[in-house]
């Protein structure tokens, strides 16, 4: 399978994907074949420069709607023959465009137990809420905020001195873990979405 990761950071998931996917186990069948970034200056264009992975940017502002913009991402991805995306801190809602092309073929990681904490700064909100336990989710991408169906979720422990800086670490160090395991085992039909 050709995978595109679509993300506009700093991308230390898209490194621990590359890595896995690039010198990984046997069991990493599949190819990151593309970067999709929104944001030209972002730190993850040049880790994937430095990986080698080719790199397709488009600037959301050039465009007079958001599908428009995904339009332009759609060519790509069918010229790129991609099979499946994988969004990693990319921060921009999808539209039904690229969701009817890709629906049930796109994954999401969020840095909390959905449902709990959806949207934006997830480690703060469970932080803030005084939750005991948090972690990360694994999930198909849906029209909704971090609403679509769980795949797969790792628990992370509040600690009790945790500053958002000590508990997003811990909760980073499991994502580079879940995300490229739950990625293989879906793109090798071993982990199937059950309510498509
Ligand atoms: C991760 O915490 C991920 O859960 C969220 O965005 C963040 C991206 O971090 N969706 P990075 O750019 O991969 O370091």
């Amino acid at each position: 399978p050709r995978i595109a990761v679509f993300a506009s950071g700093t991308g230390s998931n898209f490194q621990a994907l590359v890595d896995a996917f690039q010198a990984g186990p046997a069991q990493y069948e599949g190819d990151i074949v593309l970067l999709v970034c929104d944001k030209p200056q972002a730190y993850v264009v040049k880790r994937a420069e430095a990986a080698g992975v080719p790199v397709a940017c488009f600037t959301p502002k050039s465009y007079l709607s958001r599908e428009q913009y995904e339009e332009d991402v759609l060519l790509k991805l069918r010229e790129e023959r991609i099979d499946w995306i994988v969004l990693a801190g990319y921060m921009r809602l999808v539209t039904p465009v690229l969701l009817s092309a890709y629906g049930g073929r796109m994954l999401n990681i969020h840095p909390s137990l959905l449902p709990a904490f959806p949207g934006l700064n997830a480690v703060k909100q469970a932080l803030d809420y005084g939750v005991c336990v948090t972690g990360v989710t694994v999930h198909l991408v849906d029209e909704g905020v971090d609403t679509g169906q769980v795949l797969a979720q790792r628990v992370v422990l509040v600690e009790k001195n945790d500053t958002e800086e000590t508990l997003a670490a811990r909760i980073h160090a499991a994502e580079h873990e879940l995300y490229p395991a739950a990625v293989a085992d879906v793109v090798a039909g071993k982990l199937s979405p059950s309510r498509l």
